[in-house]
């Protein structure tokens, strides 16, 4: 599928963008192993969410799904079953590392797989930490397929090499199955979705400054209702575009705000970005939500590192965008992550924006863009990551001319409607 864009003359309205994927994920997993029916209250509905709803099904929980909100039935700590096919991720990286450290503590084998891309992605980040508590899990040169067989785990302390909430994620779901407490060191704060869902389940989880405590469960996990709130991740398009667009004003409602996870709001700030927040609230689930409103702005560059890029490691394909409207150098560093993201988003958004004309050049580990730049348009290709993909739409709001972008469909894996919710902002510019 391919999408071709132009720069509308206003960009206006209001949005709720789709809801929060990694919560999501956790939900599903976390929901499957409490006592009785989690219901999931406005959940996401994309590629990688159902991948984990799917896995949940093999494995012999009943998940009802409707418009508003998904119902996991639950089965309780132990009450999973094998399933008879190897259990198949699609694209979703998260779903493939949490369920490795889910099933590594069950009685029975499992085997994890995904499409072509997500076999390329590294795993013994986590299969390595896994077998150290006492998992039997074999990956295929680094990468999927996972082959995981019973084991008895045992409880670990281990420092993170890589700010990783996946990894992190992992452990903590094999410390649910261990025989002894799981002490996680995290140097640099990632997301802490998977904190938040456990602490509400009932599990005994502790956080003292850079370090997580679990210890495992007596009585297992209790059911919940969770609110999801809307994927601050999706809605950083948006914000970006009110942010570069000369004529725009947008609100993005109900997105969440755990700070984890706003680094990017953190970011434009710094640049002078015209973006405020209204209506904080906290959501059931004990997740921090709000209103953001953006506005044309005049951006400069700045310098992004250290521990700022884990709390924004997935808005760098959005924030190159800002930078090439932004006055001045703007640098990334420390963010080599990005070469193992779904692709490797340093070399392409390198490649794809310099074909709009972006002053762009890759440093090993981020890039540095010099700003402004009049971006024209052009065909740029999506390279099968969905980010990559909708941060050329923004792109292509602030160019001259029309932008092709090709590979288009990509977006589904965390936004199926982007485009016609683009569209409903700027109505005669997206076809
Ligand atoms: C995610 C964690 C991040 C992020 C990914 C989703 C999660 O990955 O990039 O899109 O839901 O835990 P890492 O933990 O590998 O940094």
């Amino acid at each position: 599928m391919q999408q071709t864009i132009s720069s509308p003359r206003q960009l206006s309205g209001q949005l709720r963008v789709p809801s929060d994927r990694s919560i999501t994920v956790r939900g599903a997993l976390l929901g499957s192993i409490a006592q009785g029916a989690c219901r999931i209250e406005g959940y996401l509905d994309s590629d990688d969410t159902r991948a984990a709803i799917q896995i949940m099904r093999q494995l012999g929980v009943s998940i009802e799904q409707d418009q508003r909100a998904l119902t996991v039935h639950g089965r309780g700590l132990r009450g999973l079953r094998p399933a008879d096919a190897a259990l198949h991720c699609d694209s979703s990286g998260t779903t493939m590392r949490l369920l490795a450290g889910l099933l590594a503590g069950q009685s029975f084998g499992s085997v994890l797989d995904g499409s072509a891309q997500l076999r390329r992605r590294p795993m013994r980040r986590v299969t390595e930490p896994l077998s150290r508590m006492g998992a039997r899990i074999t990956d295929t040169d680094g990468c999927a397929p996972l082959r995981i067989q019973s084991a008895a785990l045992r409880g670990i302390d281990y420092t993170l090499p890589i700010a990783s909430a996946q990894i992190k994620s992992a452990l903590l779901l094999a410390g649910l199955y261990a025989d002894s407490p799981a002490t996680i060191h995290e140097p640099v704060i990632t997301r802490d979705h998977t904190e938040r869902l456990l602490a509400a389940m009932g599990a005994r989880l502790e956080r003292h400054a850079d370090c997580i405590h679990l210890e495992p469960p007596q009585a297992g996990l209790h059911a919940i209702t969770l609110r999801t709130p809307a994927d601050f991740s999706s809605a950083a398009f948006f914000l970006v575009a009110g942010c570069i667009h000369p004529q725009a004003r947008l609100r993005l409602t109900g997105v969440g705000l755990n700070p984890t996870r706003t680094g990017l709001l953190d970011a434009l700030e710094a640049m002078g970005a015209q973006v405020a927040v209204e209506a904080r609230a906290v959501d059931a689930g004990g997740e921090p939500v709000g209103d953001l409103i953006a506005s044309s702005s005049a951006l400069r560059g700045i310098a992004v590192g250290g521990e700022q890029v884990a709390r924004m490691i997935d808005e760098f394909p959005i924030f190159a965008v800002a930078a090439t409207q932004a006055q001045g150098t703007t640098v990334v560093r420390d963010a080599e992550e990005l070469r193992v993201k779904e692709s490797n988003r340093i070399d392409g958004l390198v490649e794809e924006l310099r074909k709009m004309g972006a002053r762009i050049d890759a440093t090993p580990d981020g890039f540095i863009v010099e700003g402004p730049t009049r971006l024209r348009g052009a065909v740029v290709d999506g390279r099968c990551d969905h980010r990559i993909a909708m941060a050329l739409a923004v792109a292509a709001l602030a160019a001259d001319g029309e932008t092709v972008i090709t590979g288009a469909e990509c977006v589904s894996k965390t936004y199926p409607g982007f485009f016609s919710d683009l569209a409903s902002l700027c109505a005669e510019a997206v076809s």
